[in-house]
């Protein structure tokens, strides 16, 4: 606690909240990590700026300013391959992508799938530069066989669950997960890959994978899984959030039972909303190779389609590090997941913002609180009283992404050498500057 009136007030900006509905010229004031209040520029609100110190004061002139914002789709490599991100370094990649919170997957190892591992993360998740939350896993060692202890999990803190990596092959568990994760009013997020179907994919089924003659893994995968889970929680009137959906089909069946009133929330990465398997055959670059894989274009419009018209719900990185020397090898041989916190709102921005398909406003909406209501997570608006999670926005700042410049300890980056049209200029959390630039 401090004796002056404000702890930080951000001038000028251009402030963006779906809660509060601005997109003009703002003052954000904030004290003891909460946001005061948020006033649109007058003469009276002029004085009161006057009379604050300078040392309080960040000028936002140009900038936009928004809520910390919030991605439900990360994978942090602690416990087990620290050596590819730790929970410290995947939270300053974070504030460097101008995320204020992000949710962890389980796929650890161990795996977060009991209450010891949940503590552990939160431990390693005390002072770092983003607030996480922790995903548990649905089944034990994310095996599809067994049910996790879900009640534990979610005592522990967990905001969800997740098998993420692996679809539940298993109607019957999967039916139970949809019921018990009811109780607690919490999603399951599900990886909705048909495991047999996929099996030994290396990327899409297509036209591309047969003339690499490189194994594919069909759409079809997706839709059956999608289709059997919406099935599932129609039935048990549980929450179910598709992550990374990547095709027509599948962002069809979502569009459909969102209608009938399932309730049913999805998710889209960048890259899929960027590139398709036609990149491959260029440099068969390893970082292309991610589950669900690269689709093909009518794909990827679809996954755009389904975004501008709010089917999918949320925009999410699936930040998936993996070592170079894992990476560094023929493309079948490597492990699929490519990083993503950094440059997910420059290539968002550069993609679809500035090629007219959403506008900031809509970005900032599924990068902040769809999000957080999806999760039940706190943030995601500027409103009075909620937490100084903040970001500041460059909207027309050019820079190239450079594969030594990541903070994330992995650079597995398709995206490396892409020049993106906007930057995060400071991160707040809490009330304090945790990136700048
Ligand atoms: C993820 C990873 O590396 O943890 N990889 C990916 O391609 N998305 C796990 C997964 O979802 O397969």
């Amino acid at each position: 606690m401090t004796s002056k009136k404000y702890d930080l007030v951000i001038k000028n900006g251009r402030v963006i909240d779906s809660a509060l509905g601005f997109g003009r010229n703002a003052h954000v004031f904030i004290k003891d990590g909460r946001i005061v209040k948020v006033e649109v520029d007058s003469a009276p609100i002029r004085q009161e700026l006057r009379t604050l110190d300078s040392d309080q004061i960040i000028d936002a002139t140009d900038k936009l300013v928004v809520p910390g914002l919030i991605d439900i789709h990360v994978h942090l490599r602690e416990p087990g391959r620290e050596d590819e991100e730790t929970v410290e370094s995947g939270c300053r990649a974070a504030a460097a992508g101008g995320f204020t919170s992000i949710c962890c997957m389980p796929n650890t190892t161990p795996q977060i799938d009991n209450q010891g591992t949940v503590k552990f993360v939160q431990d390693r998740a005390q002072n770092t530069d983003a607030r996480v939350f922790v995903v548990g896993a649905i089944t034990k060692g994310q095996k599809g066989k067994e049910l996790a202890e879900i009640g534990d999990l979610v005592k522990m803190g967990a905001v969800a669950i997740s098998d993420d990596g692996f679809y539940v092959q298993n109607a019957e568990i999967m039916r139970r997960a949809l019921e018990y994760a009811r109780m607690f009013d919490i999603p399951v997020m599900q990886h909705s890959e048909d495991r047999q179907l996929c099996e030994g994919g290396m990327m899409n089924e297509s036209y591309e994978s047969t003339r690499l003659g490189l194994r594919g893994s069909p759409a079809v995968a997706e839709e059956v899984a999608v289709l059997r889970d919406i099935a599932l929680c129609r039935l048990t009137e549980g929450r179910l959030h598709i992550q990374h959906i990547t095709t027509r089909r599948a962002v069809d069946a979502v569009r459909q039972a969102k209608k009938e009133g399932v309730n049913v929330t999805a998710e889209a990465t960048p890259h899929h909303l960027i590139l398709t398997d036609k990149e491959i055959s260029k440099e068969f670059n390893t970082n292309l190779r991610v589950n669900p894989p690269l689709r093909i274009e009518d794909d990827r419009d679809a996954v755009i389609e389904g975004l501008v018209d709010g089917t999918i719900d949320c925009i999410a990185s699936d930040h998936a590090p993996h070592s170079a020397e894992e990476k560094d090898c023929e493309f079948d041989q490597a492990p699929p997941g490519m990083i993503g916190l950094e440059t997910s709102l420059g290539l968002v921005k550069t993609f679809l913002i500035d090629k007219g398909y959403l506008s900031w406003a809509d970005v900032i909406r599924k990068m902040t609180i769809n999000p957080a209501r999806i999760l039940n997570l706190p943030g995601g608006t500027l409103e009075e009283g909620s937490l100084a999670d903040i970001t500041i926005i460059d909207p027309e700042k050019k820079w190239t992404v450079k594969a030594d410049k990541f903070l994330s300890r992995s650079n597995n980056s398709p995206f490396i050498g892409q020049q993106l049209t906007c930057q995060v200029y400071k991160t707040i959390l809490n009330g304090k500057v945790v990136f700048e630039r």
